[in-house]
């Protein structure tokens, strides 16, 4: 049986465990959430055990990456499975602190962000949130001093912006994507899937079903705008409100005009009555 995770809720306390680890060789790996952990967390969670000698998990919902219309407050918060999920996968820090720890008065410093960032994609929709990201990411990377990060594909601009803002500022991480884990009829895993009713859970996964058949469509040579169209059409019919659904450069996330312009991602953006969702494919 391993220890139980340390649970640190301070920055003296973060330290504190922090200067432990370092004590002793070994690699040190960090996976941000925002708690409401799933298998997919728990996939990053099994890949960091394998990369690093330490595991530190950050569980924090934070405000600075919602806009004031959308859902901070009824963010699903589940701390104590969470806990007791990370305490069986043999994590040994979870780093917890509260919004005035991260945030206190008089904070004024935003990390701004471009390339990735403003890709139009979720950007686009939600212009608020790569700084919000950046910033928090950023703040968790400096505080934690991780060797790796881990970060699922399934946000997969948010991805990119991160892994560009730690080369960037030399932070000294090496920032991992790991594949997203789907649920067994292919709706990509997200904490904000207990939003959906049994109706809309029912239909959600044929944003996964199209972006496969259209990503097939374009491996077998068909026109990319004709693909695209069709595959937004289905999205559509099955009582989605498209974002967008795009077929960008894997690594710049730049538009393409042909599947020779590659390495491609198929990336969608859509609402299921009030729940937001997104994924993304590799063609
Ligand atoms: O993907 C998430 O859960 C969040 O955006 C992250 C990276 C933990 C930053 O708050």
């Amino acid at each position: 049986m391993s220890r139980p995770p340390i649970i640190a809720r301070t920055l003296p306390a973060l330290r504190r465990a922090l200067d432990g680890f370092h004590a002793k060789s070994g690699a040190i790996a960090l996976v941000p959430t925002m708690g409401a952990l799933h298998d997919g967390h728990v996939a990053l969670v099994r890949l960091a055990k394998r990369r690093a000698a330490r595991v530190a998990v950050s569980i924090f919902v934070n405000p600075s990456q919602f806009a004031p219309t959308e859902d901070f407050g009824s963010y699903p918060r589940t701390w104590k499975a969470d806990v007791a999920r990370l305490a069986a996968e043999g994590v040994d820090l979870i780093w917890n602190p509260d919004v005035k720890t991260m945030y206190p008065a008089g904070f004024a410093t935003r990390i701004l962000t471009e390339g990735p960032a403003t890709a139009g994609l979720e950007d686009r929709f939600r212009p608020h949130f790569f700084a919000g990201v950046a910033t928090v990411v950023g703040k968790l990377f400096m505080q934690c001093r991780p060797d790796i990060a881990l970060f699922g594909e399934k946000d997969f601009q948010q991805l990119r912006v991160v892994a560009q803002m730690a080369r960037d500022l030399d932070l000294g991480v090496r920032v991992i994507g790991a594949p997203t884990v789907r649920e067994r009829d292919g709706l990509a895993m997200s904490s904000r899937n207990v939003y959906l009713s049994p109706e809309q859970r029912r239909v959600a996964p044929v944003l996964y079903r199209t972006m496969k058949a259209t990503a097939q469509r374009l491996r077998g040579g068909d026109d990319l705008d004709a693909a695209m169209a069709g595959g937004a059409e289905l999205i559509t019919a099955a009582g989605f409100a498209l974002d967008y659904f795009e077929a960008r450069h894997a690594q710049t996330l730049a538009p393409v005009q042909s599947i020779k312009d590659g390495p491609i991602r198929l990336l969608v953006a859509a609402m299921l009555g009030s729940t937001r969702l997104i994924d993304n494919v590799a063609v």
